[in-house]
């Protein structure tokens, strides 16, 4: 993740505010290097088109950063991977979509292919192709999958999207993923061209380490790690209380610090592990962004936040906003938000 450039007057300023006007010299002064660090994700594709909208007009809304597109269900019995886009494509091959996935590029958002899980699950233990008993073939399964996704999505030659170059991959919910050797994939994926830069992330479960994504996570390839802090999990905010979740939070990071780490929050009351736009703000996202690899936020996902506004209540508090004191102005400013526009310095209250 690029970090957004700053006037260097302000940086300046910044750090010698840090450093005279604080106790917690270092801490503040460390914190604040990262000063504007803090995307935002988001989910979009398993909705009808009538309940989360269009990708152009998520891309559009100035809320996101990246955008994933869910999903593409890849098969344990090695058979070709199917892109499911609920109603957003009618037949495939569904190049209709290839002029909004340019118009987030040219935006500066960043598009992400995300596998998801084959929805039969009856059918998940037959014709295991990547079997674990011969790990040659499993690697080369591994090689094959990603050669097949870097070559129908990411090479601008005309695949089930149409011929776009997409930014990277992302892996969703694999519960058959022991099945799939995920650290083949992404070392495969990643050293597959020197020539550009291809994103790789993953979501897995609070808990850590996670189940099926614990070997891939430790190859420190993925860029960024969207942690799901909902679902059923003993690592969730609950009544109020962040204390499990801010636990689970470092375990993370600190255990990851290759990877951008972000906070996976559900965008609706519906949901378990749901944080209110205020308490975030307040109890979680301070402490959140003290980690060095704080990458910012993932919403799950684009229909409940379109029904609640969450990321629209949260977007100024994601970033680390520092503050600083800037080409003379005594008030004190935050940094704008990257990926936003080029929003100018705003004078907090
Ligand atoms: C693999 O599984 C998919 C989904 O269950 C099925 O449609 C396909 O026919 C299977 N392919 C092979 C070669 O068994
Ligand atoms: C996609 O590429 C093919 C050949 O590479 C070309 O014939 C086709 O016109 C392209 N489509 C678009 C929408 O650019
Ligand atoms: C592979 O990983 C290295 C180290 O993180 C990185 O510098 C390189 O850009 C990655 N390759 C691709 C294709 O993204
Ligand atoms: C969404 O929230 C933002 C920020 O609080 C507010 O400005 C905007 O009016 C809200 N939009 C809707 C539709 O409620």
């Amino acid at each position: 993740m690029a970090i957004p450039k700053q006037p260097s007057s302000c940086t300046l300023l910044l750090l010698a505010l840090a450093t005279l006007s604080f106790t917690a010299t270092s801490s503040a002064a460390a914190d604040c290097s990262g000063a504007g660090a803090g995307a935002i994700s988001v989910y979009w594709g398993q909705k009808p088109t009538a309940t989360e909208g269009t990708l152009e007009s998520l891309c559009s809304s100035g809320n996101y950063n990246i955008v994933l597109l869910q999903s593409l269900v890849v098969h344990d019995n090695g058979s070709t991977p199917e892109l499911n886009l609920a109603d957003h494509c009618g037949n495939n091959p569904c190049s209709k979509l290839q002029s909004e996935i340019e118009y987030c590029q040219k935006n500066n958002i960043k598009v992400l292919i995300s596998i998801g899980i084959e929805e039969k699950k009856a059918l998940r233990t037959e014709n295991r192709y990547y079997s674990k008993s011969n790990n040659l073939k499993t690697t080369k399964a591994a090689e094959k999958l990603a050669n097949y996704i870097l070559e129908n999505y990411l090479s601008g030659k005309p695949g089930p999207l149409g011929n776009v170059t997409l930014d990277g991959i992302d892996i969703a919910d694999v519960p058959e993923g022991d099945n799939i050797k995920w650290d083949e994939f992404v070392k495969a994926v990643n050293a597959s061209t020197s020539a550009r830069k291809i994103y790789l992330s993953a979501s897995p479960q609070c808990v850590y380490p996670d189940a099926f994504l614990g070997p891939a996570i430790r190859t420190g390839l993925f860029d960024y790690i969207w942690v799901e802090f909902y679902y059923q999990n003993p690592c969730i905010y609950t009544n109020g209380d962040a204390s499990k979740l801010l636990s689970a939070w470092k375990t993370w990071t600190t255990n990851v610090p290759k990877s951008k780490i972000f906070l996976g929050l559900v965008a609706s009351d519906e949901l378990a592990g749901y944080i209110p736009p205020q308490d975030l703000i307040s109890k979680v996202l301070p402490t959140a962004k003290e980690a060095s690899n704080y990458g910012g936020v993932m919403i799950w996902e684009r229909n409940y936040d379109l029904k609640t506004n969450y990321t629209a209540q949260i977007k100024d508090s994601v970033p680390k906003g520092c503050r600083c004191v800037c080409d003379g102005d005594d008030a004190f400013a935050y940094n704008s938000f990257y990926g936003l526009g080029s929003a100018p310095l705003r004078v907090s209250a």
